[in-house]
This record gives C-alpha cells, sequence and structure tokens, in this order.
C-alpha cells in the first residue's frame, strides 16, 4: 500500500489517503495537548509507544472477537486501519472516579464503582466536547439506537478484556475513552488505546502511569508511557 497525501491532522495524529480507499494510513505524532488544546507540549517518544501500544492491544481485541479498524503496523509510528465513517461521540468508560466524573459528582479520586459508568460526549473541539446522553446522540442523529446498542455492547466487552490484561500487568484501568465508526454499515471500534486515552494506575503504589502525569505537570511523563507499554508487553499473548 503507498501513504498519499494528508487528509487530516489532529492533535496526536496524522490521517494519510492510501492508493486503496478502503484503508488510512496513520502516523502517530509526540504532541501533547490538554484542556482541549489550551495546555500544549511534547512527550519524547510517545508517537511511538502509542502507536505500539494501541496495535497490540486491538490486535488482542481483535483476537477476542471484537471488532477494530486496526490492520497492521507499517513501522514504529505508523500504522494501516480501515477507513471508518466516524460516529462523532467520545464513549468514556469508568471503573474507577477520577478526572470529570470526581468533580462532577464531588467524589475523591479512588473511589471504586459498583459497576462500569458510561458517558457519552458529543465530539466537537469548538464546544470543548460536551458531556451528551443517548436521546441527545439519537435526537441530532449522530447516531441511531442499534448504533448506540452495538458501542455500549462493545464498550462493556472491551472493558472486559482490557480491565483484565491491565490487571495483569499490576495495573488498574480507572478510565478510558472509545470512539467508533461504520464500515460498511457495521459498528467498528477506531482511534486508539494509549496512556493518552486512557488513565492507568499502579495497582500498587497508585501512581498515576497515564497522561495525567502531562495535564498535572507530575513529572516522569515519558517513563510512565514507557512502563505501561513494557509491562503490557509482557502479559499480552499474541498469536
Ligand atoms: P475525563 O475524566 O477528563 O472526562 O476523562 C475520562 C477519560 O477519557 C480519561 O481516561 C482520559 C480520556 N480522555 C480522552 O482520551 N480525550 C479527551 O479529550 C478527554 C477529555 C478525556
Ligand atoms: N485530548 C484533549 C485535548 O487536547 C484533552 C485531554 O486529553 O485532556 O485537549
Amino acid at each position: 500500500m503507498k501513504k498519499l497525501t494528508m487528509l487530516y491532522e489532529g492533535k496526536a495524529k496524522k490521517i494519510f489517503d492510501t492508493d486503496d480507499k478502503d484503508y488510512f494510513w496513520v502516523e502517530y505524532k509526540d504532541d501533547a495537548t490538554a484542556f482541549n488544546g489550551i495546555k500544549k507540549g511534547t512527550i519524547q517518544d510517545k508517537g511511538i509507544i502509542n502507536n505500539k501500544m494501541s496495535a497490540m492491544l486491538f490486535t488482542y481485541l481483535q483476537q477476542n472477537d471484537v471488532d477494530t479498524h486496526y490492520v497492521e503496523l507499517i513501522n514504529d509510528r505508523e500504522q494501516i486501519v480501515k477507513r471508518l465513517e466516524m460516529i462523532p461521540l467520545e464513549i468514556v468508560v469508568r471503573n474507577i472516579v477520577a478526572g470529570s466524573l470526581a468533580k462532577r459528582v464531588g467524589q475523591e479520586e479512588g473511589y471504586e464503582l459498583a459497576s462500569p459508568v458510561l458517558e457519552l460526549y458529543y465530539k466537537n473541539d469548538d464546544l470543548g466536547d460536551p458531556l451528551v446522553n443517548e436521546t441527545h446522540a439519537l435526537a441530532m442523529g449522530w447516531a441511531n439506537m442499534d448504533q448506540i446498542e452495538s458501542m455500549k455492547k462493545i464498550a462493556l466487552r472491551v472493558n472486559e478484556l482490557l480491565t483484565h490484561i491491565v490487571g495483569k500487568a499490576r495495573i488498574y484501568l480507572v478510565d478510558y475513552k472509545l470512539e467508533f465508526g461504520l464500515s460498511e454499515g457495521k459498528v467498528m471500534l477506531g482511534d486508539e488505546i494509549s496512556p493518552d486515552t486512557c488513565r492507568f494506575w499502579d495497582i500498587d503504589t497508585k501512581e498515576k502511569l497515564d497522561k495525567d502525569r502531562f495535564r498535572r505537570d507530575l513529572g516522569k511523563v515519558e517513563e510512565a508511557y514507557v512502563e505501561v507499554y513494557t509491562r503490557l508487553k509482557e502479559v499480552v499473548e499474541i498469536d
């Protein structure tokens, strides 16, 4: 496959066209932003870690019958994915209270939820990705009922699979964000799964091993990304 013109440059990735209309070429960058782009910086080699970690986790999910856009790794920073028609929603899955949920409900970070919480956010940078609910998504035409049900079902299955594997690496999967799209009408998991999009806490020390180190100026950002990837690589079995 050939890498052609750049179609889109996001905050953390560039998307290129390919000579096959069914596929995109994705390049992961070291650029980091937080608070809807207000805080900007660079996390050295983040693009490499996120590209490889996402490829590994998507492969693991696919081997467990989750449909995803992931196709193959090209090199350290690049991968091929299926072209999806993206649904303009972010699905956040939470197992432990942290971040915006801690603020919204006035509960301290670290409270273990009795069951997973699923939240929908409308993907719109100008609005800062506002929290919405299923009836907004339906009424605004962002997704239909079948698609919402599929996203919820896949998100809960992904949660079982990821919680299991992350736990084996002695890490808590606190919360994370998923994005979905359509390929030939079928709902598939897209985007990435990495320390940019998940909160990972060390089970033994409760140390944060994710982008919160950048968001909150905690230091040792690069080290945290490498640590999570190294630990997961040891426990994820890929055929
Ligand atoms: P939140 O607590 O700030 O709402 O974040 C919940 C999870 O979603 C957390 O793991 C980080 C991830 N996330 C993203 O991947 N992108 C975003 O733009 C935001 C706000 C959160
Ligand atoms: N990715 C989002 C942004 O740039 C927010 C975040 O991850 O905190 O601004």
